[in-house]
């Protein structure tokens, strides 16, 4: 990247000479937010790209959620400023495993988090994010034998308010597994009055503790409707740059890790995109997102399938 360049200008200038559009994840940092044409949880970038009208798409998330683009697009140029932005939920779910296991309860409904590979999604019934997991699950009869894969901490939580008994996956995100339930009630003391917010990718006695549980937008939601002042957010920390925004007199205080010498309450592989990498992926159309045809042909059905219903 030439030194003296504006990136903001150069990336604005860039997305309009070639159609394309900047989604983001709320757990991009700051910068890679303003600048990007929309800004949302997992469901919402799936529902950006699939009515986007753009010929590119630059997604600043992680790998699978470019992949669920291009499955959605797969005309469209899909691409990431890092193709090294993986995600250990994801990685800790290998296709092969996971259909062995599939095939292990033939007739049991397959019902995947968002965050899997295209091959993964390709031997799912149905995808789903954290937005709409409950919805989802609770669109199945109640008697229906049911696989969630691959976040054992979600599993469990939609597991206890549904009263399903869903056979779990063993797979966890390595940031949202990491919160300090210690640290995060001696938080609670210092702040009393303050709410303790979690996503369900936290282990169960972080749950516990909650005031309130939900995906990244409905954490963002709530701390705009809520009367409190200050929260404690147990989740990846980039969504509380968006938090400030909407509520500026609200006072936000990152949950720790167990681990106080890293920030690792920021996702490592989220990380990963920067603006630089934003400028130089627009430039160069490098690097670009591919799934294999087949794999794309099976994989669309459970993505479809979450968006009609979650629309
Ligand atoms: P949501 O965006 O669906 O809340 O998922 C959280 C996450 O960990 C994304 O990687
Ligand atoms: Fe994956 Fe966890 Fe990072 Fe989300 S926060 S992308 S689940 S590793």
């Amino acid at each position: 990247v030439p030194k003296d360049i504006n990136l903001k200008e150069e990336i604005d200038k860039l997305r309009k000479e070639k159609n394309a559009i900047i989604l983001a994840h709320y757990y991009q940092t700051g910068d890679i937010q303003d600048i990007a044409d929309f800004v949302g949880d997992s469901l919402a970038l799936a529902q950006w790209a699939a009515k986007t009208k753009a010929d590119i798409i630059v997604l600043c998330g992680v790998h699978f959620m470019g992949e669920t683009a291009k499955i959605l697009c797969p005309d469209k140029k899909v691409l990431v400023p890092d193709l090294n932005a993986g995600c250990s939920l994801a990685d800790s779910c290998p296709a092969p495993a996971f259909e062995e296991f599939v095939k292990q309860h033939p007739g049991a409904t397959v019902i995947s988090y968002v965050n899997t590979t295209a091959a993964v999604k390709a031997v799912t019934d149905v995808v789903v994010t954290s937005t709409n997991a409950r919805q989802i699950v609770e669109s199945f009869p109640e008697d229906t034998r049911i696989i969630f894969g691959p976040d054992r901490n979600l599993g469990n939580y939609i597991n206890s308010i549904t009263g399903r008994n869903m056979l779990l996956w063993d797979g966890a995100c390595h940031v949202h597994e990491q919160f300090s339930l210690e640290k995060i009630l001696e938080l609670k003391k210092q702040y009393p009055d303050a709410e303790i917010i979690t996503h369900p990718e936290c282990k169960q006695p972080i749950i516990q503790v909650s005031d309130f549980v939900g995906s990244t937008a409905a954490l963002l939601k709530h701390t705009i409707k809520s009367e409190k002042k200050q929260f404690i957010v147990a989740t990846e920390s980039g969504v509380i740059h968006e938090m400030r925004k909407q509520s500026p007199l609200k006072e936000f205080i990152p949950a720790p890790p167990n681990d106080s010498t890293c920030a690792c309450n920021e996702c490592n592989f989220m990380r990963l995109n920067t603006m630089e990498k934003l400028y130089n992926c627009l430039k160069f159309e490098l690097p670009e997102i591919f799934v294999d045809e087949e794999v794309q042909k099976k994989a669309i059905k459970p993505i479809r399938r979450m968006l009609e219903i979650s629309e």
